[in-house]
């Protein structure tokens, strides 16, 4: 273990002890925690207890920067020349939703419109969806391709979507699972250097975070949220990648649809301009693509950013690198012209009627995703497989009447005791005729 410093900068048993008693590490002796880490030299009851001491004592800004680069230079570092691509490096990352499928659409957009986009994207974590498990529902589609594959396609298509690899910010798989396992994932430094080490290992030189809130987000309440945005804004920028977010609400699905493959047919559906788009999806399509071309100065306004944004809708253009991209991937392409063929299908698709007439007021958004994850689509244990041909679509606005036989939702099961448990569920999750107010789906702005 070299660490940074000149000299010597101790043991872990140290540098934990003095983050215990709330002192403030070096960037000396957070580097050689990381690395020790990396090297395996640090064991896993010292990670555990390295966590809980942060997450009792927390970590300022200075730190949650040091530690976000240690984490960041674990691994690989992807470098790209932005002069000879001729356009800037670029990415969103939200922190996780139901029905939260707007990367599928926003890459091939943002790649329309001359951007870069490497989008190394994560798995289904508890209640909420990934993208990483909605691609693999495309058949043949390779999620795990090696750095210079992935770099290829990126070149050549403009965006491509992968898993982490192993050569990427490795210290973070070995802290992240410690952490899973210890209760310490609930704190926002820890949460921070996680989330924008990784996207400093793609190299972007411009990141919009998507943070959630409401009940369907893992942080529910907006202030916890802000500060999330706050941090991981803070430290993207104190790292030297142009970083700001939006608040967004996620106390309502933000799709018709949740699960894998039923979300990469809305998707597609959306590239396609066909059928009514999800009014609060495309806000937030529109709303994090517009701030990243305006923010990489590919547009001056935000307005300006949205009209080319529906231009490359329009012309077919997002819609065609999603299918290049795809097939360079390994996918089968024809998923672009007729996912109903290609897409895996439940053998129980039917919907769930009304018990009773009323204007639907509100979801329990957490109980939404769980009904995805009970129907197979989500996983109960890390290494469990999910069928990706599972979920829900026509899930209800907000605000609409609803008369008493009408189908509320379509739900699409493996079985008829999946169905069951599903209806069940969903009913429980919904409230007819309450007196909430849905927020607008863009509740703030940080940087
Ligand atoms: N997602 C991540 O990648 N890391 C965290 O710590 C939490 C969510």
């Amino acid at each position: 273990m070299s660490g940074r410093s000149n000299g010597t900068v101790g043991l872990p048993q140290e540098w934990i002890r003095r983050k215990r008693d709330g002192h403030e590490l070096t960037s000396a002796e957070l580097h050689a925690f990381v690395e020790g880490v990396t090297s395996g030299a640090v064991s896993e009851a010292q990670i555990a207890a390295f966590a809980m001491a942060v997450y009792f004592q927390d970590l300022s800004v200075q730190e949650r920067v040091e530690l976000t680069l240690a984490v960041r230079d674990s691994g690989r570092v992807l470098a790209w020349d932005a002069q000879s691509l001729g356009g800037p490096v670029l990415d969103k990352h939200s922190t996780g939703g139901v029905g939260d499928t707007a990367s599928l659409m926003l890459a091939p957009m943002l790649a329309a419109c001359g951007a870069y986009v490497p989008m190394i994207a994560g798995r289904g974590l508890a209640h909420t969806g990934g993208t990483i498990d909605k691609l693999e529902s495309i058949p043949g589609y390779q999620t795990g391709v090696n750095v210079s594959h992935f770099q290829r396609v990126v070149r050549d298509c403009g965006f491509a979507i992968v898993r982490q690899t192993d050569d990427l910010a490795p210290a973070d798989r070995r802290m992240y699972a410690t952490r899973d396992v210890t209760a310490t994932v609930e704190n926002l430094g820890l949460i921070t250097a996680s989330i924008v080490s990784k996207k400093l290992a793609a190299g972007l030189q411009h990141l919009v975070l998507d943070v959630k809130c409401g009940n369907g987000a893992v942080m529910q309440d907006q202030a916890e949220a802000r500060a999330l945005a706050e941090s991981m804004v803070a430290v993207g920028n104190g790292a030297g990648m142009n970083t700001s977010a939006l608040l967004t609400d996620m106390s309502v699905p933000l799709a018709w649809s949740a699960g894998n493959a039923v979300e990469v047919h809305e998707a597609v559906s959306y590239l396609r301009n066909e059928g009514p788009r999800h009014p609060r999806l495309d806000e937030v399509v529109m709303s994090l693509g517009a701030k990243l071309l305006v923010q990489a100065d590919m547009h001056i306004t935000p307005e300006d950013a949205r009209r080319q944004l529906r231009h490359v809708l329009d012309n077919g253009r997002a819609l065609e690198l999603f299918a290049q991209s795809i097939a360079h991937m390994g996918g089968d392409a024809a998923v672009a012209e007729k996912p109903e063929q290609v897409l895996p299908q439940a053998p129980v698709v039917r919907p769930v009627f009304a018990p009773h007439a009323g204007v639907l007021t509100s979801y329990d958004v957490r109980q939404v995703g769980m009904a995805v994850v009970e129907l197979g689509g989500g996983r109960t244990r890390p290494d469990a497989s999910i069928d990706p041909s599972v979920g829900l679509t026509q899930l209800p606005l907000v605000g609409q009447a609803i008369a008493q036989g009408d189908p509320l939702v379509t739900v699409h099961a493996a079985s008829e005791e999946a169905w069951q448990a599903a209806q069940h569920r969903l009913l429980g999750a919904m409230v007819f005729d309450g007196n909430e107010q849905l927020p607008d789906v863009v509740v703030g702005h940080v940087g």
